[in-house]
């Protein structure tokens, strides 16, 4: 009877020992790898930090929860990819904090939306989506086309940034504020959209 599957399972304590020890080891068998794996680890040709203005929409999205309604991460199946385009790769996230990708999609997926439409398409659109696509039940955000953007605050934002580890240098800090000079937050915003998942093209 001693150390037979009999015991052990008789024994909740140590059951649940062993589970933690099991689960334990296959997880860091399947995670540890990722670490050192170049498809994880390195961003996609190409990439860089996200510009100021970039950087200044990538915040508006975030604060108007653009994130409850839109993914940014396209899922390696046929339905996703023929709609979407290429599926999302690790590399092309490496500068996003904190990622966006989610899994709620009461709208499309925006993970490669860039370049699909015209910037004039993006500012009617987000004043009233309905002047574009008349089913569309996306709320409007007429406040970014009048709200200006303050350019001392992406000061601060990039030296966060740089140090959790952007490529952001001193002279880049230094001049981010003019490129935000009488930019709204609409500008700023569609500016974020427009280079999203551009890398990697294999849409029509
Ligand atoms: C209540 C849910 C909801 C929220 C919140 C929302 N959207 Fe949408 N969005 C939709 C729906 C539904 C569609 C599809 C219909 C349409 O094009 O308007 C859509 C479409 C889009 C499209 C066109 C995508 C394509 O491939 O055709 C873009 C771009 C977009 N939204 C951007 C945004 C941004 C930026 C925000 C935040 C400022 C936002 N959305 C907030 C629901 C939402």
């Amino acid at each position: 009877m001693k150390f037979s599957h009999e015991w052990i399972e008789k024994n909740p304590w140590l059951l649940i020992a062993l589970v933690i020890v099991v689960v334990s080891f296959g997880g860091l068998v399947e995670i540890v790898p990722l670490f050192f794996q170049k498809s994880t680890t390195e961003a996609v040709t190409g990439l860089k930090p996200y510009s100021p203005l970039r950087l200044a929409g990538r915040d508006i999205y975030v604060r108007e929860g653009c994130y409850n309604c839109h993914s940014q991460m396209i899922r390696p199946f046929r339905a996703e990819t023929e709609r979407y385009g290429h599926y999302s790769v690790a590399g092309e996230f490496v500068y996003d904090r904190p990622f966006q990708w989610g899994s709620k999609r009461t709208g499309p997926d925006l993970a490669r939306v860039g370049g699909r439409y015209s910037d004039e398409w993006h500012r009617t659109h987000l004043n009233n989506p309905r002047d574009v696509v008349p089913e569309s039940n996306m709320p409007g955000y007429p406040w970014l086309a009048r709200n200006k953007l303050d350019p001392e605050d992406i000061v601060p934002k990039m030296r966060a940034l740089k140090r959790l580890g952007d490529p952001y240098s001193e002279d880049d800090i230094k001049h981010a504020p003019e490129a935000l000079e009488g930019k709204t937050e609409q500008d700023a915003l569609i500016a974020y959209l427009q280079d999203m998942g551009t890398l990697i093209k294999t849409r029509r």
